[in-house]
């Protein structure tokens, strides 16, 4: 029996401290063996988000620990491990540098091959921990950061198709869940406060709903949450706007997914048509029924990570690591932290005011 590659991920770039170990069955099947994630939201809840200088100081005090625990959970020896892969970036540099330079250190001392990581083709591949996933596939990447659409043609290999004008969705639902005075992060919330209330009570904007393509704008939304917020009474208003901007969301995006599918299915003539929801707004329910029923309604396979695995995590990384060391794409250790990693890095910038659609 061929020995199977046995890879260490390790993730440090926001709030998220996270070590996992992974390796395949004979089938080619990724197995996780073991995943530690270590949150950090106690440190920041105090000050609304993410405070850089604190999750960068928890980020070093926790690594060790963190990966000695991978290590152990996964019952294997440190003297297995094939590679080791870090994510590089996007992110915070000062919390991107800990775990980057811890799997830098780990990979010299144990002379084996050094593989940085996008964070975001971590998401993009977590789907991989639990199905059989075959490029090409149509990719919605929806999470704290970033709002995309992406075909996914190969490892490595990405066109975006749509990208947000502005906010992120998680970082709609966070902004949202703090003007409906929901402690940091409440996007999460949202939706179990949403199944209380009203979801046609206030008619919310949906940016750019009929034009520019499958490109999506959120900020618009927020600032009309913001007007209604100040006007509240009561609990189940609260409740009702919650209901309402969820619906919101789910409507914008159940249209800009039938638009991806045209761009997508013009670009690759493909035999079968998979569509991928992946990042941490994924673990949202209602968007999961609706997009699966969507995808029922235009013959899609519709994949999702596991909601452990939508969110932040180093099994994630660890994936992308198995398959660049399957294609023994390693990387030097002078490799920088990237702040701004871009998948599709010939994609035009399309942020901020005077952006033409
Ligand atoms: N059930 C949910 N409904 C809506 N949003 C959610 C839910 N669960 C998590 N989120 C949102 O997902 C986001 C976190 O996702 P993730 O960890 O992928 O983002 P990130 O790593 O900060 O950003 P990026 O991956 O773009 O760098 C947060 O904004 C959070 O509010
Ligand atoms: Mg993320």
């Amino acid at each position: 029996m061929n020995k199977k590659p046995l890879i260490l991920g390790i993730e440090s770039s926001c709030d998220e401290t996270a070590a996992s170990l992974i390796t395949e069955n004979e089938e080619r099947t990724p197995i996780i063996l073991s995943n530690v994630v270590s949150s950090q939201v106690d440190i920041h809840k105090e000050f609304g988000g993410v405070v850089p200088e604190l999750a960068a100081r928890s980020h070093l005090e926790k690594i060790d620990w963190i990966v000695k625990k991978a290590i152990n959970d996964s019952k294997r020896k440190i003297e297995e491990i094939d590679a080791i892969a870090s994510t590089a970036g996007p992110g915070l540099v000062v919390c991107l540098s800990v775990g980057l330079s811890f799997g830098k250190a780990f990979a010299a001392s144990l002379n084996k091959p050094f593989i940085a990581v996008n964070h975001l083709e971590g998401h993009a591949l977590s789907p991989k921990l639990n199905s059989n996933l075959n490029y090409p596939y149509l990719l919605l990447l929806i999470s704290g950061g970033h709002s995309q659409f992406l075909n996914v043609k190969g490892l490595g290999q990405y066109k975006r198709l749509g990208t947000t004008i502005d906010d992120a969705l998680g970082e709609t639902f966070d902004k949202t869940a703090k003007l409906l005075g929901i402690e940091f992060p409440g996007g999460p919330q949202i939706e179990i406060l949403a199944k209380k209330g009203n979801p046609n009570k206030y008619e919310l904007p949906k940016p750019i709903f009929n034009k520019g393509g499958c490109n999506l704008s959120f900020a618009g939304l927020k600032t009309a949450i913001l007007k209604i917020a100040k006007k509240i009474k009561n609990d189940q208003e609260r409740f009702d706007l919650a209901a309402s901007f969820q619906k919101t969301i789910e409507e914008i995006l159940y249209k800009k997914t039938k638009i991806a599918f045209n761009e997508f299915e013009e670009q690759n003539k493909p035999e079968k048509k998979i569509f991928v929801v992946a990042g941490g707004v994924a673990a949202n329910k209602n968007i999961r029924s609706m997009l699966k029923d969507l995808c029922i309604e235009k013959n899609y396979q519709s994949i999702f990570p596991p909601v452990e695995l939508c969110g932040d995590n180093a099994a994630m990384i660890a994936m992308v690591g198995l398959e660049k060391f399957k294609l023994k794409q390693f990387n030097d250790l002078n490799h920088p932290a990237k702040p701004r990693w871009p998948l599709d890095d010939t994609a035009a910038f399309l942020k901020g005011a005077g952006v033409r659609l």
